[in-house]
């Protein structure tokens, strides 16, 4: 039965017909992307991992930045890390290119530059969990595995009316299930599984879905109940925790080599690791001014310090869990006595702090400061 033609949803017809309509959907209205014009895994992995951390218009220039650096999984792991932390950088969530770059030398070292071609041996590898597994099985080697992320949680909840909390682990399997049921009757896996994406992205968007556009309405019960706007359903997120960064740029004027910043790689648990920022002095609150932001007994000893010339610069970077509200005060020191800096900090000039990565809040700093 054609159940376009019946009024009544019907769960085992839609569940029968839901692919072949979503992958008609995608051929009239996919917007042309390059990582779809490719089978090699490699690219296709590497749009994956930069599609989980962003949208599809900010991904695309990363998303050419690194296959032109590293066209190939080799060229990957024989990079330096700092290299690929650069090219990441504005993307945040750096673990995630770290993890990126230690797949690739996994793939590298266990199994000469080749990519498992199964989704079950892709799933081996330390970096790729079942969502990038099944994206590589399925665009580079068509095995017909489903896709879930967050675009299919929300096109399945609403079409199907499920209302499990897609955060818990009895969600994911309900709809793991229910997606890999559907993907039985694609006419090409590969297709279907950008499609389910594509559809998510484009039409059954979280805010203001196309409902009367879509070719799933008449079957979708979200649209039939008006739960659209209720579906998935998601428990709240743990609340963004506030933290308050107090830069003490320590400058110079160099003789032969201009401006100098004192910079240090951060190490430790915390964000931004591997990444260079400049002296912190994190607080519980907010510090209004420099006067009332005591300065380390060490850091006055080491170094000639006077007050900031001009006031601070305050700047914000959201992170997922996490508001970081930075106060920078620049205090040049003279040339002469600041050889002794803090422990694991140089002297870098603005051509050097360019070089380093960085979180996006030192970058806008400098940007701010240097031009
Ligand atoms: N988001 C995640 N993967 C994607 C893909 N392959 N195309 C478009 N958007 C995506």
């Amino acid at each position: 039965m054609d159940w376009q033609s019946d009024n009544k949803p019907n769960a085992v017809t839609v569940q029968d017909t839901f692919a072949p309509i979503l992958e008609a959907w995608y051929e009239r209205h996919k917007r042309n992307l390059p990582w779809r014009h490719t089978r090699d895994p490699y690219a296709i992995w590497l749009s994956e991992v930069i599609l989980q951390q962003t949208r599809v218009a900010q991904g695309l220039p990363y998303y050419e930045r690194f296959l032109n650096a590293y066209p190939h999984v080799q060229a990957m792991a024989d990079a330096d890390e700092r290299d690929i932390l650069r090219l990441w950088q504005g993307l945040g969530y750096y673990s995630r290119a770290r993890n990126m770059h230690r797949t690739a030398r996994q793939i590298t070292s266990e199994r000469a530059g080749k990519f498992p071609e199964t989704y079950h041996e892709l799933l081996q590898l330390k970096g790729i969990g079942t969502y990038t597994a099944a994206a590589i099985a399925s665009f580079a080697f068509g095995e017909r595995v489903a896709v879930v992320d967050g675009n299919v949680y929300r096109v399945l909840a609403r079409v199907f009316g499920l209302e499990d909390d897609i955060t818990t682990t009895t969600a994911k399997k309900t709809f793991a299930g229910l997606a890999q049921q559907l993907i039985r009757t694609a006419t090409d896996p590969a297709t279907y599984n950008q499609a389910i994406m594509e559809f998510g992205a484009i039409q059954c968007t979280p805010v203001a879905p196309d409902c009367l556009l879509c070719p799933v309405h008449a079957h979708c019960v979200a649209f039939q109940t008006g739960r659209q706007h209720l579906l998935p359903v998601k428990s709240k997120k743990a609340p963004v925790r506030e933290r308050y960064f107090n830069y003490i740029v320590l400058t110079r004027q160099h003789p032969e080599h201009g401006l100098q910043l004192a910079m240090r790689e951060r190490t430790g648990r915390d964000v931004w690791q591997n990444l260079y920022d400049f002296y912190l002095i994190e607080t519980d609150e907010p510090k209004e001014s420099w006067q009332t932001l005591s300065l380390p007994e060490n850091l006055s000893l080491m170094l000639p310090i006077s007050a900031p010339k001009a006031g601070p610069v305050k700047l914000v970077q959201l992170l997922s869990h996490q508001r970081i509200k930075g106060t920078f005060y620049q205090v040049m020191v003279p040339y002469a006595g600041s050889d002794t800096l803090p422990d694991g900090f140089s002297w870098l000039t603005a051509a050097g702090a360019e070089q380093v990565p960085k979180p996006v809040l030192i970058t806008n700093y400098l940007q701010n400061q240097l031009g």
